[in-house]
């Protein structure tokens, strides 16, 4: 992690935070028990530097109904109609989807949901493609291995910041061999864009952030989301907050959090980690760390087929 990033992280740090039910602009954090619209309509216009949420997928997971798809469409587009209102003119919202499955045929919710955001006038700036090796195994088509976040922006005049997270170059070395430039090093010595391809493990049981929550996201998805598109102190706001990973990912930053949640006992663990993360105590997954990689992981990656394999061909 580089020293800035550090230095960003530690600045908010205290044993005295305070998390709110009652939405107030000051408030470093608000954790709303309730429906999303409900704490929607108690804040004013213009409010959020960024809003980002993975709302319930119409599966029948634990912690929804499955609803007629028209239903759950319209639901949506109220939602997403209310975080537009509360969203600054430069702000941003991510809406992170992934499949709505009906007997084993599959609709990407960013293909159902993205004529709202248009219709809204937002201009979508990146599709953001989700990587994780891991999930449920299918039998009947691929395994599904990405999920997706459409990210809009209220105006042109947005913000973006790029430098924070930037990731290695590839080629560090490379150096122009003609023209004005040559021999000088070709590459930003920040490091480069991340692209709209993020490889990044999701939250299984061996992930040190695993919870209660069967569909939690990973803190850096979000913290990449927070560190480009919100200044320091800026407002990230999500209306599904599930145990709390967005708010997390804002407070360890130095941005505000707020949001809403249904279900009491995601509430509760969202408070824990809240509580932890204000005091630098929660463990999370570092943007930095390289994805796990099999080849170093004992005696489970070495193929004990290998050689009847071989015998067989
Ligand atoms: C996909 S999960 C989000 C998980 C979250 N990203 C996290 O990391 O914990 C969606 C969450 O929205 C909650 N939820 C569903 N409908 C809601 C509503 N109308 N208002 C607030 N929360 C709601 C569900 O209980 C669930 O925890």
């Amino acid at each position: 992690m580089s020293h800035d990033l550090m230095a960003q992280r530690h600045i908010h740090f205290s044993s005295s935070l305070e998390i709110l039910d009652i939405f107030n602009l000051e408030n470093q954090v608000t954790l709303f028990p309730g429906d999303c619209l409900a704490l929607l309509a108690d804040m004013p216009d213009g409010v959020a530097d960024l809003v980002v949420t993975s709302p319930p997928y119409n599966l029948g997971k634990e912690y929804e109904k499955k609803l007629d798809l028209d239903i759950y469409v319209s639901q949506q587009k109220t939602i997403i109609g209310e975080c537009v209102r509360i969203l600054k003119p430069t702000g941003s919202i991510c809406w992170q989807v992934g499949n709505y499955v009906d007997k084993g045929s599959i609709l990407p919710l960013d293909i159902l949901l993205y004529p709202i955001f248009h219709e809204l006038g937002l201009q979508l700036r990146n599709r953001i493609i989700w990587h994780f090796e891991h999930g449920l195994h299918c039998t009947r088509r691929f395994s599904g291995r990405y999920e997706t976040i459409l990210w809009f922006t209220k105006s042109d005049d947005y913000f973006f910041d790029i430098d924070p997270v930037r990731v290695p170059q590839k080629y560090p070395g490379k150096k122009y061999f003609k023209g004005p430039k040559a021999g000088q090093y070709s590459c930003n010595p920040k490091g480069k864009n991340p692209g709209d391809l993020w490889v990044i493990p999701n939250v299984k049981h061996n992930h040190v952030e695993k919870t209660i929550h069967p569909c939690q996201f990973p803190v850096e998805l979000i913290e990449r989301l927070v560190l480009s598109m919100t200044p320091k102190h800026g407002l990230v706001f999500d209306p599904f907050m599930g145990v709390g990973s967005s708010a997390v990912a804002a407070l360890i930053n130095g941005r505000r959090a707020a949001g809403a949640e249904i279900y009491p006992e995601y509430l509760q663990v969202a408070r824990e980690r809240l509580t932890l993360a204000g005091q630098g105590l929660l463990r999370t997954r570092p943007m930095t760390q390289p994805v796990f990689d099999p080849d170093n992981g004992g005696s489970v990656a070495k193929n004990p087929f290998a050689s009847s394999l071989k015998d067989r061909s």
